[in-house]
């Protein structure tokens, strides 16, 4: 069995509450899928639950659902990088400081869009807040640190092509993710760090001139299971139309 990398992090999953996360391998999620890795069980008591390890193969089982999904023309033009290496994690954990600081102070902030909000409202979208603070004073010790990538500038491409592109890549990375919950990891869809994209594809020998990077998905196990789904005002109803708009 390989494995990877060392752990805590925090944020939730699809609305789920800000929590932390814990890096073993043997939730019975993960042991029922044959991944339980077997680590001293000491390592489990930590303080921080830091020194835990992480099942390498649970990453690339949930990739080969990603795999799964569907792409325009059948392209199938995705790319996928994984990130481990502590230095590398450093790194992006330096350059999604930098975006973070940025975009705490944009009027698109998850704080800014609380002003005028109901209560209710008001409430999540600072807990989204905190929690993405959090995740981001904390983002170099997150363990995986998954890149869907396209090749091309897609950036520079007219707007169908654009929006096709990145159609072809989302659904993959979602299955990724829900491969990952269902194997007990949390993740987390973020793209701060893109601010800096051409310094982040530096670090990783990514030629930025070729290629895309679309999102940098967190992946780590989560303590406990107990999600819930986030509160919708008006549920999809509210936002739908049918037939005209
Ligand atoms: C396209 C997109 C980009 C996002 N970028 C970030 C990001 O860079 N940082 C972040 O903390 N959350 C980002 N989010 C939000 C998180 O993925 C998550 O939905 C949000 O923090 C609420 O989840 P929570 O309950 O887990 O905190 C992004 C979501 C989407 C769909």
């Amino acid at each position: 069995m390989r494995s990877i990398s060392v752990i805590q992090i925090t944020k939730g999953y699809m609305g789920a509450t800000p929590r932390e996360f814990q890096g073993n391998c043997t939730t019975n999620a993960t042991r029922s899928a044959g991944h339980d890795c077997d680590f001293p069980a000491q390592v489990f008591n930590l303080k921080n639950r830091l020194g835990l390890r992480f099942c390498r193969d649970l990453v690339e089982e949930c990739l080969e659902y990603a795999v799964q999904a569907p792409t325009g023309s059948n392209s199938q033009s995705w790319q996928f990088l994984v990130v481990t290496d502590g230095d590398k994690r450093q790194a992006l954990g330096d350059i999604y400081r930098k975006g973070w600081e940025a975009y705490a102070g944009m009027s698109a902030s998850a704080a800014s869009l609380a002003v005028g909000a109901s209560e209710d409202r008001a409430d999540q979208q600072l807990r989204v807040m905190g929690s993405a603070a959090h995740l981001a004073e904390n983002f170099h010790r997150v363990p995986v640190m998954l890149i869907p990538c396209l090749p091309g500038r897609i950036d520079q491409w007219p707007g169908m092509g654009a929006v096709s592109a990145l159609a072809g890549i989302i659904p993959s990375t979602w299955s990724f993710m829900l491969a990952a919950r269902e194997r007990g990891l949390g993740t987390c869809w973020t793209t701060i760090h893109l601010m800096y994209e051409e310094e982040a594809a530096g670090v990783l020998g990514i030629p930025y001139d070729e290629v895309t990077q679309v999102a940098l998905i967190t992946v780590a196990h989560t303590l406990g299971t107990d999600f819930r789904p986030a509160s919708r005002e008006g549920g999809a109803a509210a936002v739908t139309r049918w037939e005209t708009w």
